[in-house]
This record gives C-alpha cells, structure tokens and sequence, in this order.
C-alpha cells in the first residue's frame, strides 16, 4: 500500500502483509518527521450483521466500530429521496425556468403528484379541495410554495414512521419536522432572508438520522434511560457515548445519498450544536428552531428532556423572547393545518 504523510508530504509503501491484522481507521507514527499518517483500512473487521429486531438481539460486546459499520450498512435501507426532488431543485435554481416548468417536473412521478395535491389542498394552502392538478397548483401558489409543497410530499412517508427507542409514536416525527421546517422558514425569512427555502429544507429532514438509529437506540432503552434520568448531559453525548455517534452525524450521511447541497447538509450536522459550523447562519436558524418546537412540546420525545439551547444563538440570530412566542404559535398553527396531509 502506497501512503503520503499529510505532514511532511513524504511517500511510503508499506506491504500488504503488515497491514493484514488491522481493520478500520488506524494511524501511524510518520518514519521521517514523526507526525501521525491517518490510514482507512475498509471495515472493521467484525462479523456483519442485520438491523436488530428486538432488544434480545444487542450484541453486548460488540464494539463501536463494529457496531458503527453495522449501522452504516443498514443506511442502504433507507428510501432514496425521489429523483422528482432533485429535478425540481434544479429547475428552480435556473432564472429562466417558470412554474410550468417546474409543475411539468412534478408531474412525472404520479405517486408524487397525488401527494402533492393532497397537501395543496390542506388548509394551511388555503386550496381547500379546488385544486385538481399541479399545474394549477403551480399557478395559485407560485414557483417557491410549489418547491416546499413538494419537499413535503416527499418526506412525508419517511417522517411519519414511529420511533420507539426515542419515545415518538405514529406522526410525532412528522409534527416534529413540519414545526421545525416552519420555525426555520419564519427565522430566516427575519434574520436572512435568501435562506428561506433552504431552511424550510434542512429543518424538513433535520432529524432524519433517527430513523436510522432508532433500532439500536431501543435495544439500548435501559441505558439510555439512565443517560436522561441522570439528566447531566445532551441527548447527542448519550448517542456518542453509548452508540459512537449521533443522528446529525448520520443524518449527513443521508445528506449525501440523497444528493442535498453541502450548506444544508452542513446545517443539518449542526442542528444540535452550531459551533462546528464557523457562525453558519443556517446551522443557527435549524437549531433555534428545533428548540423552538421542543419548548411547544412538538415531537418532544425522548431527547427533547436533554436539549441544549446554544448560550449565543438568540443572540446571533437577533431574536427577542416576543419573537420566539410568536413563532412558537406560528409553528403550532402550521402543524394543526398540515399535519394531515401525509
Ligand atoms: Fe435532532
Ligand atoms: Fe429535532
């Protein structure tokens, strides 16, 4: 294997045969300046295994590596976000295009299409029941409200899973992300407006990463019950801690699956904590939001108990508590009116 140490630049090649016994990510003293060189040596080397069914089957001495490779494999699982979304997100970023052309898009996937209507035609759309198809559709709502009619359309299905290991039945989830979505949309359309879109977007799908780990949260209920009972740290270090990693780690993962833009997929890995993110005004706006609908009770499962609101990110976004009532019940209303378009 030939390796470069990223700290003096000097090449090596080392045999094969030495490297036999390792798996995963290893490093290795530089010979020449002594620094570390980082090498990815594939997978664990760990037995694999499928997505646990029951909490009988945790493997209690499995290792988080492995059990961070078993996890990562059961991301194949996951539904690939319809071509339709990507597609659209492209004709909207082009200034000729119109909203014919983006409804044409729509239109090419009929299961989309039947979705799309059905939440059209909800009352926070305002089309209550008189519109039949997307191109009228995209003629009463515009091009923008069309594109998160659409995202909505989209995740809806996925969203409205229920997720036992983090206490949130049937549509918890689903209420969750549409209140964040909508508490995003109202943040930025106040402290950033161009970022409006890619708000409602990121904090759609924020929390997607749950759906993936729910299973091994569950077959680790007891010990992540004792995380919250101990009530000390957020609910992201007893996913650290505990699994090896958090649902905004993975949730990026699915990110980049799905083909969404670096800036969204940026916010979605710090929704928790936007410190990484370098002062992102997205990152903040997704976290204030997912704070905002925690504090309604919105989705509130069993993370919500441990939730970290950043000391600066009212500051940041230069909001005042009036502000946040407001969107709290803005975000309420949104959720009361769309919630039944699944
Ligand atoms: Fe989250
Ligand atoms: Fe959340």
């Amino acid at each position: 294997m030939n390796i470069r140490c990223p700290h003096c630049e000097r090449e090596y090649t080392i045999a094969d045969e030495r490297l036999k016994a390792y798996r995963g990510d290893i490093t290795i003293p530089c010979p020449g300046c002594k620094g570390k060189i980082p090498i990815h040596l594939g997978e664990p080397a760990c037995a694999p295994g499928p997505a646990p069914t029951s909490p009988a089957a945790q493997p209690d001495t499995e290792s988080t590596q492995c059990l961070k490779a078993r996890i990562f494999r059961t991301l194949t699982d996951l539904p690939p976000m319809p071509q339709v979304a990507q597609k659209a997100r492209k004709v909207l970023s082009d200034p000729n295009s119109s909203f014919t052309d983006l409804a044409r898009v729509i239109e090419t996937d009929q299961g989309i299409v039947t979705r799309v209507l059905k939440m059209a035609n909800s009352p926070y759309y305002g089309l209550s029941g008189n519109v039949s198809s997307v191109q009228h559709a995209s003629v009463v709502l515009g091009s923008k409200t069309l594109m998160e009619v659409l995202n909505l359309a989209c995740s809806s299905e996925l969203l409205a899973k229920t997720l036992p290991g983090y206490d949130l039945d049937t549509g918890d989830l689903w209420m969750h992300s549409l209140a964040v979505a909508n508490a995003s949309r109202i943040i930025a359309k106040k402290v950033h407006p161009s970022l409006e879109q890619d708000a409602f977007a990121a904090g759609l799908i924020h929390d997607v990463g749950k759906i993936i780990l729910d299973p091994y949260v569950l077959e680790r209920k007891d010990e992540f019950q004792a995380f919250v009972r101990a009530g000390k740290e957020s609910f992201l270090s007893a996913e650290k801690q505990i699994l090896g990693f958090d649902h905004a780690e993975l949730a990026s993962e699915v990110c980049k699956r799905w083909k969404i833009p670096d800036h969204i997929a940026l916010s979605i890995r710090c929704h928790h904590d936007p410190t990484p993110s370098g002062g992102d005004d997205l990152s903040y706006i997704v976290h204030m939001a997912d704070a905002v609908a925690l504090m309604s009770g919105i989705g509130a499962g069993l993370d919500g108990m441990l939730y970290r609101i950043h000391d600066h990110a009212m500051e940041h976004l230069r909001l005042t508590q009036d502000d946040l009532g407001d969107i709290m019940a803005d975000a309420a209303s949104f959720v009361e009116k769309t919630a039944l378009g699944v």
